[in-house]
């Protein structure tokens, strides 16, 4: 398959964490000219020396470091992969300030990412594409999840919306909806047998998601090989959320 992606400047933010990370070292194979964003100077410079990548520092809540950070460079692609877990909670015990940080990392942090990004590939004049790292938490009810959910439901709105507004540019904008991948963010609560035992038993292919699992759908979507793919949400989710 030819993804065209060879020489092409690829943002990808959330590049310290597991599914970043991995798709930044996809698209480094693919050849393209990686920008990986973060906040840790130290893991974005190991991620560098292994992979010849470009770095970017900044925070995903603050609008101003991200216009400054995306003012001055040329993207064609975009992966808006960071993101925060949140709590577990209901929405009868939920803490509000955690919905508040889930929303403002995620959903106003894609928002952000693709607002600076998109004037930058459209004053290149050159077409590109978004893929925004949502979850199966947006496509089905899964307990516990409410505020993560929330933020996730939003980006998949986003997602259609950035496609109308920006298809005649021939940007496209697609979303990836992964199930578990044991990062960090998920481990510690989708690794108990108790919680994660009940999911893996529904789902059909009965086994968690990798970040490589991840990384090549989303290298396919930013690739010419979807050139007529736009506005989807594709589950990454072995089937769970088919069932
Ligand atoms: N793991 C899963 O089960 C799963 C499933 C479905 C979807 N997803 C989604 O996949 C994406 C990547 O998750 P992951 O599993 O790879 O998690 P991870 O390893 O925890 O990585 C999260 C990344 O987001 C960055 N980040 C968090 N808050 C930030 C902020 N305020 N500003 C800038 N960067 C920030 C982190 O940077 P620092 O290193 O600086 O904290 C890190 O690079 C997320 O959007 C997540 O919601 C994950």
């Amino acid at each position: 398959m030819e993804t065209g992606l060879k020489t092409r400047p690829i943002l990808v933010t959330g590049a310290t964490g597991g599914i970043g990370a991995a798709t930044v070292r996809l698209l480094a194979n693919e050849g393209a000219d990686v920008i990986a964003a973060g906040r840790n100077q130290e893991r974005l410079s190991a991620l560098s020396s292994d992979t010849g990548c470009r770095t970017l520092i900044f925070d995903l809540t603050s609008e101003d470091e991200i216009q400054s950070a995306l003012s001055e460079i040329e993207l064609y692609g975009v992966v808006n992969c960071g993101g925060w877990g949140g709590e577990i909670a209901t929405p009868m015990d939920t803490d509000i300030g955690v919905f508040d940080k889930v929303i403002d990392i995620n959903s106003r942090g894609t928002l952000l990412i693709t607002k600076y990004a998109s004037k930058s590939m459209i004053n290149a004049g050159k077409g590109g594409a978004i893929v925004n790292v949502s979850s199966q938490a947006s496509l089905i009810g899964l307990a516990g999840h409410v505020s993560y959910a929330a933020s996730k439901g939003a980006v998949d709105a986003m997602t259609r919306v950035s496609a109308l507004e920006l298809g005649k540019h021939n940007i496209r904008v697609n979303a990836v909806n992964p199930t578990v991948v044991m990062t960090p963010m998920s481990e510690w609560y989708w690794g108990r047998d108790d919680i994660g035992g009940p999911l893996l038993e529904t789902m059909p292919l009965h086994k968690w998601a990798t970040e490589q699992d991840c990384a090549g759908p989303i290298v396919f979507l930013l690739s010419d090989a979807a050139a007529m793919i736009s506005g989807v949400c594709l589950p990454v989710d072995g089937g769970f959320s088919a069932v």
